[in-house]
């Protein structure tokens, strides 16, 4: 049984991967789009409770017994080199825990396994990134690796069989960490790899590593990445999700939980009369975006910028850029010592930004 063939079922958050099939059902997805503010038009992924340790086996009869969540993964196109990639692909979530440890399962289509690293050849990978600290207030890291001001944690699993704990703070700064206890374990079967993490709650050392209190904390923010070895991709050659909760089953609910996940600004704004904005003014001049006929590289790549962050996240980008810049190369000068984005802040209308933002959230 897999959970990426099952049917489109919205009540339970699982998304056909028929969808790519069928063009009405890809005209209502789009339209759904436009309503939804896109952080929440994807369901959250439940950790359920077990009552012995949840299964390190991804064909463990237990998973199947657990509601699966899919999220999207975007061809990572912020920092270059981007990812050749070209299509939106999709990964299935099913989460466990009890008392002592957590478990996470995924499972994503690749029709060719690659298992073996040399010269020239590259292993099929996928991994688990967790803010280090975060908040109502704090906010997120940003998603493509944290930020210097807000590190993430990452656990890291490769067809090869190698299992790591890594720590980062903006694109091109990953390290890698003593493990903080997780395992891993991966099993390819008929186009589908399915892998398995499971840490114990408490991490076995490091101030850099991801704490898990379900008691306390309700639900905690992740974000998943693919590689594709055959497809040679590697390092930022990848595909990414944004942040995206894991909430305990049972947990308490939080307040600030939507502002934390970029709720508290829903792009009400008309998408189209964005994208007319963005070609006029001079977005066009410094970023690539669909419908802009120049690619120019001065600013980050947005094709999917709004998979991959939230609306409150694309408001902000306009009115504040250097308040998160992205921690690419060439996106920043330095000024009295600090960052400074070479992005101009937004100077139009609140309803252009607003149409602008609603464009941008389209663009996944
Ligand atoms: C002079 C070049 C320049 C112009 C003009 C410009 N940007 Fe940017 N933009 C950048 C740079 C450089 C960054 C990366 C640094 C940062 O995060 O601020 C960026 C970042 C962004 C981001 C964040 C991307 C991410 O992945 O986090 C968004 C969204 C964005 N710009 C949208 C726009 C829009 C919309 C306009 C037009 C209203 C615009 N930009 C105009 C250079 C520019």
């Amino acid at each position: 049984m897999n959970a990426l063939s099952k049917s489109c079922n919205p009540a339970r958050g699982v998304w056909s991967a028929r969808l790519f099939g069928s063009v009405v059902t890809l005209a209502a997805a789009i339209s759904l789009f436009f309503a939804v503010p896109p952080a929440f038009a994807e369901a959250e992924i439940v950790a359920e409770w077990l009552d012995r340790n949840p299964p390190l086996d991804p064909n463990d009869p237990a998973w199947h017994k657990t509601k699966a969540v899919e999220v999207s993964l975007y061809p990572q196109r912020t920092v270059s080199p981007g990812s050749a990639a070209m299509d939106v692909a999709r990964i299935a979530v099913r989460a466990l825990y009890n008392g002592e440890a957590i478990a996470l399962w995924l499972e994503w289509r690749d029709r060719a396994p690659a298992d073996i690293v040399s010269v020239g050849r590259f292993a099929d990978a996928v991994a688990v990134q967790w803010p280090v600290e975060y908040g109502p207030g704090r906010g997120l890291p940003y998603v493509g690796m944290g930020d210097p001001s807000r590190p993430v944690a990452l656990w890291f699993w490769r067809a090869d069989g190698k299992v790591e704990t890594l720590a980062a703070a903006g694109f091109g700064s990953l390290t890698a960490q003593p493990s903080d206890g997780v395992e891993a374990k991966g099993v390819w079967e008929d186009g589908i790899w399915r892998v398995v993490f499971r840490r114990p709650l408490r991490a076995l050392q490091g101030d850099e590593m991801v704490r898990f209190d379900p008691a306390r904390q309700g639900l905690i923010p992740l974000a998943l990445a693919t590689w594709q070895g055959e497809a040679g991709q590697r390092d930022g050659d990848k595909r990414l999700s944004g942040w995206r909760a894991l909430r305990f089953e049972g947990g308490k609910r939080e307040t600030g939980e939507a502002e934390l996940f970029g709720a508290a600004a829903p792009a009400e704004g008309n998408p189209e009369a964005g994208r007319k904005l963005m070609l006029e003014r001079d977005c066009a001049g410094c970023h690539a975006f669909p419908g802009n006929p120049e690619r120019p590289a001065a600013g980050p790549d947005l094709t999917y910028v709004g998979g991959i962050h939230n609306p409150s996240y694309l408001l902000e980008s306009l009115l504040q850029p250097s308040q998160i810049i992205v921690p690419g190369k060439g996106f920043h000068e330095m000024e009295d010592g600090r960052r400074t984005s070479l992005m101009p802040p937004f100077e139009g209308s609140e309803q252009e930004r607003r149409d602008i933002t609603a464009f941008l959230g389209t663009l996944r």
